[in-house]
Order: structure tokens, then sequence, then C-alpha cells
């Protein structure tokens, strides 16, 4: 080719490459194309070529990660407003050990034009809160960046739903919106602490009177790392995050593994009743990770020893997300959320204690059935970290820890996280969080019931062994309301005799 010709092509080459970068840097759909124009193209065409291509570069491992392609999928559908439909039918192997499945009626009843709510408040609380389906399971500013936060916030104002804070206190990011926020108190005490790190109560007062905080949850444990506190690492520890959270900064910022302001479960429960009266009456909860039963019988004892109970428990599972924790407390530490939810359910039960206290349910709740599946195993709500994430562009990198999120979801890298776009990916949110609540609703008008509290154990069956199923009532069975104070049935009675308001035996 002669030489000029050579020049005009090259010269139109780049001027191409250059309209494609200022393209994909100004638009505002694909974080992935903020972050890497040009590159990024390549992710979304073997999208286009999937499943083969796109799972050998991309999703090599996606055996190993949190959510399978079909959920990831769904998730990302639901973000868009495509309601899939899917031919030819399941590919699950429904004969397989462990698979379960919803049981439908020959009677199914309407779906309801509104979906159902649940009111969270006890006997104790003057501000109940009408709390959704499915709501934002906590993530802190700083596990996320503030666009992210912005973008879940804006999600849930604009569909109703609540957005947990996350232990890292409660920023300016969370309140530009306007979102519902359940604030969160881990054992730092971000944001309510005094210099020592100790609970200071002026300051929970006066930041818990904000009328955005509809609710507070008291963390005593996360499933990712039971027994355990957070650590954000120096160099993330920001003038602002170091602001948020009142600490030093540029100074590694540690949450102990135990709080300072209690340490009985008569201590912990007269905390709480404490924190709802600072915050006015508010609804104010727990959040854990189950260890053992008797220690959960204790907490019991101690609601009916002091005469007041937490107006809500949400129950993390050791299947639980993080955005950093360490690989043995991820794999080996802490209940299933299926055996913690149906545990605690049944010991509030037994007490006598479950109509004051709503249950509250995390851990890879990600499509309606997982909400279903929850609400038939004794939960009342539940909540969602990672589909959230996903909503507001996490492609599951599982880069958290490393500060090099390429979506702007996990980061604090300044450039990183303006490729989130706060518009475009709040609307997804809140797209998901609809969508995903009106398919539970629709399962659940399948099943003939209308109003979640009338869902059973017998409505959730699972596969045992080879051509044998049983129910969930069979499998774990359900106390009678006061049925520990009366006559504890032979299998909980020791845990019972041992549960103590004075201390946390050991299991
Ligand atoms: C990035 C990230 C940060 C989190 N930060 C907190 C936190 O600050 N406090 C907390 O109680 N749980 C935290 N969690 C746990 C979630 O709130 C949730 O309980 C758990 O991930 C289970 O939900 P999932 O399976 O939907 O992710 C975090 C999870 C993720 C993924």
């Amino acid at each position: 080719m002669p030489a000029h010709l050579w020049k005009i092509a090259t010269g139109a080459g780049a001027a191409a490459l250059a309209a494609v970068t200022a393209y994909d840097l100004t638009q505002r759909r694909h974080s992935i194309l903020r972050s890497y124009p040009v590159l990024g193209h390549m992710r979304y065409l073997l999208e286009e070529v999937r499943p083969e291509l796109q799972q050998y570069f991309i999703e090599r491992n996606w055996d190993g990660r949190p959510f399978d392609r079909d959920t990831r999928t769904v998730i990302y559908e639901r973000t868009k407003g495509i309601h899939g439909e899917q031919a030819f039918g399941t590919e699950r192997d429904v004969e397989e050990p462990g698979y379960e499945w919803l049981v439908q009626t020959i009677a199914p009843v309407p779906a309801p034009a509104a979906p159902p709510r649940v009111v969270v408040g006890g006997p104790d609380c003057r501000r109940p809160y009408s709390m959704s389906l499915l709501n934002v399971s906590a993530m802190s500013f700083g596990a996320l960046s503030a666009n992210a936060i912005r973008a879940l916030n804006r999600g849930a104002a604009a569909g109703g739903f609540a957005h947990d804070t996350g232990e890292g206190g409660l920023s300016e990011h969370h309140r530009e919106n306007g979102g519902d926020l359940i604030w969160e108190l881990g054992t730092g005490y971000f944001g309510a602490r005094t210099e020592t790190g100790e609970f200071d109560p002026e300051r929970f007062a006066r930041r818990a009177a904000d009328p955005q905080v509809k609710c507070v949850s008291l963390k005593l444990s996360q499933g990712a790392k039971p027994g355990i506190g957070g650590v954000l690492p120096a160099p993330k520890v920001t003038a602002e995050i170091a602001r948020v959270r009142g600490v030093p900064v540029g100074e590694k910022c540690v949450s102990p593994p135990a709080h300072s302001a209690f340490s009985t479960p008569a201590g912990l429960i007269r905390f709480v009743a404490r924190l709802r009266e600072l915050s006015g009456g508010k609804p104010v909860g727990i959040k854990l990770c189950v260890g053992s039963r008797v220690e959960v019988l204790s907490l019991c004892k101690a609601m009916r020893a002091v005469g007041t109970a937490p107006d809500f428990i949400i129950v993390d599972g050791s299947e639980g997300g993080t955005g950093a924790a360490p690989l043995e407390f991820e794999d080996t530490v802490g209940m299933p959320l299926t055996e913690g939810l149906m545990l605690v359910d049944s010991a509030l039960r037994g007490a006598g204690l479950r109509e004051a206290v709503k249950v509250g349910a995390a851990g890879k709740v990600a499509v309606g059935s997982d909400i279903v599946k929850r609400l038939i195993q004794g939960a009342d709500f539940t909540l969602s970290a990672r589909a959230m994430m996903m909503a507001v562009g996490c492609i599951q990198a599982q880069k958290c820890h490393t500060d090099r999120c390429p979506a702007g979801v996990a980061t604090q890298d300044p450039r990183r996280a303006r490729s989130l776009d706060v518009a475009d990916k709040s609307e997804r949110v809140q797209r998901y969080q609809r969508s995903t609540v009106a398919e539970a609703v629709r399962l659940m008008a399948s099943m003939g019931v209308s109003d979640p509290a009338r869902l059973t154990p017998e409505m959730l069956r699972r596969n045992t062994g080879p051509h044998r199923s049983s129910s969930y009532g069979e499998l774990y069975g359900r106390l009678a309301p006061g049925q520990l104070l009366t006559d504890p049935p032979a299998d909980w009675a020791h845990d019972w005799a041992r549960a103590s308001a004075e201390g946390f035996p050991q299991p």
C-alpha cells in the first residue's frame, strides 16, 4: 500500500479508536466500559456468543462462585426489566438428594395487587416500621464505594424498601437520596463512639433522631466471619471515611470481636432497650450468625427475665458474603442459614416471644423462590447483599478486598468508583427488587397463599434420598407457642435447662 494510504488508514483507525474511547468513557449504562474503554467490549462480545465462549474465558471457575450462571442471569435480567421465560423445562436433576421444591395447590389464589409488607416493632416500640419482603442487607461505606451506596439508597427510596448501612456508619451518601435506613452498629460503634471506642449515648441519640433512620440493628456477628470484627486497612481510611466512622485518618480501623457495652444475655437485652429509648422508640434489633442453640435460648431467657425483647432478629447464614474475611472463617465457622433460621424461629415460638420479635433472613437471597423458602423457614422479611451488589454492576470479580473492583462497586479508588452511574444503577436496583418480590408473591399465590404468615414448613420439601422426600416440618419440627415454658420436648430440654440470662454457656 502506498505510504499516503497507510497514513490515511492509520489516522482513520486512531480517530475511530478515540471516538469509541470517548463514547465508552461518557456513556452511563456499563461501568466496565467506563473503567476499561475499548477493551471492555470484549466482555460484552463474549456475552453475545455465550454460553460457551463466555464461560470459557470469563467464567471458568463459575462453579466456585457464590451465584451460579442461572441465578446471575435472572438477577441481571431483572435489573434490566427483562422477564425471561425459559423454554423446554428445568435442567436440574429433580431426583438428586437435596433438591427442594415448593408445594403448590390445585386451588391457587390471585396474587395481591400490592406486595405484602411486615410491621416491625414489638410492644415497647413507639415507631413501628413497615418493612418490605426484600431489603438491602448491611454493606458499609468503606466496603462499598460512595456511588454504590448512593445507587442502593436511591433505589430503596424509589422502591419503598430499606437499606442497611452496614457497620461502617451513616454517611452523607446514605442520606443524599432519602431512602429508608436501617442504621447498623457493630462492635466499633462507628458514628456513635467515644474517642476510646466505647459506645457514646449522646452521639447515638443525635444520629438516630434522623427521620431517615427507621430502625437500628445491633450487629453481633456476620455469617462470613462470626467471632471476629472487621478491619479496614490504613490506606482505605480516607479523611471522609475517618469522619463518618469517627476514627483517626490513615490508621487501621479495627472492630473488636466482642461488644464492650455488655457481656451477658441480659446485658445485651438491656442495651437494646436503652438504644430504643435513645432513638425515641424506633425498632431496635440484633443481627447474628447463630453459633449454638444454647446461646439462642439464653437470649430468649434474657428477654423473659428483662421483660422486653429486640424488635427484630436478623439471622445471617454462614454462606453469607463479606468485603473481606479470612478464608477459614468464611469456610468453616458459623451455622448455615436454614438451620439458624429454623432454630431462632422455633426458639422464639417455644419461649412465647414470637409475636413480639420479627425475624429477618440474609444469606444468598437472590430470586423470588429464595424469599418464599426463607419465609417458610421462619423469616418475616429477607435481605440481600451480593445480589444487590450485582444490581449495581458487580460482576463477581471477587476483588473487593484489593480495592481494585473493576465495576466501581467495592472500591475507594475514585477512578474506578466514577464508572458506576448512580441514576442508571439505582433504576436497576429498584427494578430488581420489585420484580423479585413480585415473583415471590406469584409463587406464594400458586401455593394458595396471599398472606406470608400463612406459609407453613409443610410447604417446602426436600429430597432426603433416592425416591424419598420430607417436608421442612418433618425435618426440623417447630415448637408450639410457649412450649419451652410448660413442657419442653426431650430434645430441647437439656439446652433449655442450661440456658442462662446471666452468661453464654458452652454448647
Ligand atoms: C461487601 C460486603 C460488605 C458487608 N458488610 C457488612 C457489614 O458491614 N455488616 C454486616 O452485618 N454484614 C455485612 N455483610 C454481610 C451481608 O450484610 C449479608 O448478611 C451477607 O452477605 C449475606 O447476604 P448475601 O448472601 O445476600 O450476600 C457484607 C457483605 C458484603 C458482600
